[in-house]
C-alpha cells in the first residue's frame, strides 16, 4: 500500500503532487508527505500526521517553488503513524530524499551496520534505512545517484516501488520497482511517475510499466531509461491509456462509494459486452478460447484471492461445479502461499484481484506458476502487476474504484466468474446449447436487474436508522447466498466498524444460535432458489429466540415476507445470478449506516486499497 507520486517538468510541481496524492489515498491516509528541489538545487521536506488535506493545510505558508518533487501517502507498516515516520525519509546529511512504497525484509540488519559506520536514525521506518543506505553507498563509491540506488537495492530484500532525489540535481527522478507497482507518464516536456496512472491522467495518456528489478532514470529533456541492477539497459515499451478523468470524479455523488455503487448497472454492461454475443447463444472469453487445451484438460480448479476477492472467489466456485462439473478449491492467497500446497500440472489456478497488486495473492501465483499450474487472472487494473504475471486472464472492465470498500468491482468479479463458468462449461460439453443461450439471455439482462433493485435505496436509507446503533449483527445464506454473507458482514464492518459476522445459515444451529436475541439483529439472504424452503427454517429459528430479522428475497416471496420484521424485495433472477442482485442491498445498508454514524466511508479507519504489503 502507500501511495507515491513524482513530476518533473515544466508544470507546478507542487500542485501536481499534491493532485496525485489526492488520487492515491485510497492507497493509505496515516500521513502525507513531499519532497520539493527548487530550481537551483534546494531540497525541503514537508510532511505530517493525517490526510493529504492536512499537508496541504500545513504546506500554507512554505515555500513550494520547485521544478522535480516527489510525495507520499502512506499507509503505517513500520512505526506508527506519526509526523516523523511519515515520507519523505532523508538521508542524515539531507542530501537525498525518498519515498517508498513497500516493505525492506531485512532493513534490521543494513540499520545495525550502518549504525555501526556511524549513522542516526531519527524514524522508525524501514525506508529510512534506505535513504541512508543509498547515500552510505554514493559517498562512499564516490558515484552518480544511478549507480548509489542500483548498488543499494543490492543489498535489499523485500518490496519496494522508490522514487529518490537528490540535493543540486533539480532535474532528475532516480525511481525502482521490485513487488510493488510503478508507472511512468511521459508529457510534452515532463515526466510523471506514480503507484498508478490516475495522478495523470488528465496529462498524458502515453505510460510506461516498470517491471520487478528495473531503475527508471527520468531526467527532464532526455529519453526515460530503464535499467537493470546490473546496469543493463533495456526497451522503454511505451502503452497508451485508456482511462478518462470523468472516472476519477465523484460525478454528483456525496462519496465514491455511492457512486460506485449506483454505476454497476454500467459497470456491468460493460464487463459483459463482447462476450456475451449473438443475443446470448454464445459466452467468449479469449482467455480461455485461446487456451482451450488447458482447460480440457483440467482436473481442478483452485482459485486464490483475499477479502472481497476471496468472497467473489466462493460464489466462482459454485458457479464452476454446477457448470463445469469440476473439483474446485477456493484459498486464502495469504494461506495458500504457505500451505505448502499441493499442485499438479493439469491444475488452473486463477487469482482473483480487484488492483491486481495484492502482495499474498501475487506470492501465490508466483508459487502456482513454479509449481506447474496454468494461472489464469481476474482483475481490473489494466497494466497492474497480476494480469503481467499470469498465463492468461480476463479484465473486469468496471473502471477505477476509488472507495476503498469493494463493490462495483465485487459484482464485475462475480459476472466474470459467470461467464468463465459458462464458457467452460461449454467447452467442456457440461452444458447444450439451450442450456447456454438461456444463461446468456439472463445475463444480458442482469444490468437491468440491478438497475432496478438500486431502488431500494430510499427504503434502505430509512431502515438503516432502526439498526445504526446495533453493535452486531449476523448474516445469514445459503448455497449462493452464503459467499453473499460473508461479503455483507465484511461491507458493514469495514466501513460501519460494527462487528458483524457471516454465516452458513443452516450452521447457524451449531453455535451462533446462542447468540441471538433482541439486540442482534441477523440479515437473511434468501432468494428464491433450490434451497428456499430450507432457509425458511432458519429464519423461523431466528424469530422463535426474538431476533429481528432483515430478509432479502425475490419479488413475489410470501413465505419469509410473513416472518421477517422487514422485507427487501429483488429482482427474480436464476438461482447462480442471485448473488449479483442481492449483494446490491447489502452494499447500500452498510453504506447508509456507516453515513449514519459519521463514518468516511471511502476511507475507513486503518484501511488501503491496495495491499502491496504482506
Ligand atoms: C474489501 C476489500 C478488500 C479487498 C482485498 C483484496 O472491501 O476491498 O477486502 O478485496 O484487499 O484486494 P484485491 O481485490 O485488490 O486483490
Amino acid at each position: 500500500m502507500c501511495g507515491i507520486v513524482g513530476y518533473v517538468g515544466g508544470g507546478n510541481v507542487y500542485d501536481i503532487l499534491i493532485g496525485g496524492l489526492h488520487r492515491l489515498e485510497y492507497r493509505g491516509y496515516d500521513s502525507a508527505g513531499v519532497a520539493l528541489e527548487s530550481p537551483s538545487g534546494k531540497l525541503s521536506v514537508y510532511k505530517t500526521l493525517g490526510k493529504v488535506s492536512n499537508l496541504e493545510a500545513f504546506c500554507k505558508d512554505k515555500d513550494t517553488d520547485a521544478s522535480v518533487g516527489i510525495a507520499h501517502t502512506r499507509w503505517a507498516t513500520h512505526g506508527e503513524p506519526s509526523d516523523c515516520n511519515a515520507h519523505p525519509h532523508y538521508s542524515e546529511d539531507g542530501n537525498i530524499a525518498i519515498v517508498h512504497n513497500g516493505t525492506i525484509e531485512n532493513y534490521k540488519i543494513i540499520k545495525d551496520a550502518l549504525t555501526q559506520h556511524g549513522c542516526t536514525f531519527k524514524s522508525e521506518t524501514d525506508t529510512e534505512v534506505l535513504a541512508q543506505l543509498i547515500e552510505y553507498v554514493r559517498v562512499t563509491n564516490n558515484c552518480s545517484l544511478v549507480d548509489a540506488v542500483r548498488e543499494a537495492l543490492k543489498e535489499v530484500i523485500g518490496a519496494y516501488a522508490i522514487a529518490v532525489i537528490e540535493k543540486d540535481h533539480p532535474d532528475t527522478i532516480v525511481a525502482a520497482r521490485q513487488s510493488s507497482p510503478l508507472v511512468v507518464g511521459i508529457g510534452d516536456g515532463e515526466y510523471f511517475l506514480a503507484s498508478d496512472a490516475t495522478p495523470f491522467v488528465e496529462f498524458t495518456d502515453k505510460v510506461v510499466y516498470v517491471d520487478d528489478g528495473q531503475i527508471a532514470v527520468i531526467t527532464r529533456g532526455e529519453p526515460l531509461r530503464l535499467l537493470d541492477l546490473d546496469n543493463k539497459e533495456s526497451n522503454v515499451d511505451v502503452k497508451k491509456l485508456k482511462m478518462s478523468i470523468s472516472q476519477l470524479e465523484k460525478g454528483g455523488y456525496p462519496h465514491f462509494m455511492l457512486k460506485e455503487i449506483f454505476e454497476q448497472p454500467e459497470t456491468l454492461r460493460d464487463c459483459i459486452r463482447g462476450r456475451v454475443v449473438e443475443g446470448g447463444k454464445r459466452v467468449i472469453l479469449n482467455g480461455v478460447f485461446d487456451n482451450q487445451e488447458k482447460f480440457l484438460k483440467a482436473e481442478r480448479i483452485i482459485l486464490v484471492a483475499c477479502g472481497t476477492s476471496w468472497h467473489a472467489s466462493l460464489i466462482g466456485k459454485y458457479l464452476l461445479q454446477d457448470m463445469c462439473r469440476i473439483p474446485v478449491e477456493v484459498e486464502y492467497a495469504s494461506e495458500f502461499r504457505y500451505s505448502n500446497p499441493v499442485i499438479i500440472d493439469r491444475d488452473i489456478v486463477i487469482a482473483v484481484s480487484q488492483s491486481g497488486e495484492t502482495a499474498d495473492t501475487l506470492a501465490a501465483i508466483k508459487i502456482a506458476k513454479k509449481m506447474g499450474a496454468f494461472v489464469y487472472g481476474i482483475s481490473n487494473v489494466v497494466g497492474s502487476s497480476i494480469p503481467r504475471e499470469t498465463d492468461s486472464g480476463t479484465y473486469i472492465h468496471v473502471g477505477p474504484e476509488i472507495g476503498v470498500a469493494s463493490t462495483k468491482a465485487f459484482t464485475g468479479q462475480v459476472m466474470v466468474l459467470t461467464l468463465l463458468a459458462v464458457c467452460i462449461g461449454q467447452l467442456r460439453g457440461h452444458l447444450n446449447a439451450e442450456q447456454v443461450q438461456k444463461l446468456g439471455e439472463a445475463i444480458l439482462k442482469i444490468p437491468a436487474y440491478v438497475k432496478e433493485t438500486l431502488k431500494l435505496d430510499k427504503t434502505i436509507e430509512r431502515l438503516s436508522l432502526i439498526y445504526t446503533y446495533a453493535h452486531n449483527f449476523l448474516y445469514l445464506g445459503r448455497g449462493y447466498s452464503y459467499p453473499v454473507a460473508l461479503e455483507g458482514a465484511l461491507k458493514l464492518k469495514e466501513i460501519s466498524y460494527i462487528h458483524a459476522e457471516g454465516y452458513p445459515a443452516a450452521e447457524m444451529k451449531h453455535g451462533p444460535i446462542a447468540l441471538i436475541d433482541s439486540e442482534m439483529p441477523s440479515v437473511i439472504i434468501a432468494p428464491k432458489d433450490h434451497l428456499y424452503d430450507k432457509i425458511v427454517s432458519n429464519v423461523q429459528q431466528v424469530k422463535a429466540r426474538g431476533g429481528s430479522i432483515i430478509a432479502i428475497v425475490s419479488d413475489g416471496d410470501e413465505t419469509i415476507s410473513g416472518i421477517a420484521d422487514h422485507v427487501l424485495k429483488v429482482p427474480d433472477v436464476p438461482e447462480c445470478l442471485t448473488p449479483i442482485i442481492t449483494s446490491i442491498p447489502l452494499q447500500l445498508l452498510s453504506y447508509h449506516i456507516a453515513i449514519n454514524k459519521g463514518k468516511d466511508v471511502d476511507m475507513p479507519r486503518n484501511l488501503a486499497k491496495s495491499v502491496t504489503v504482506e
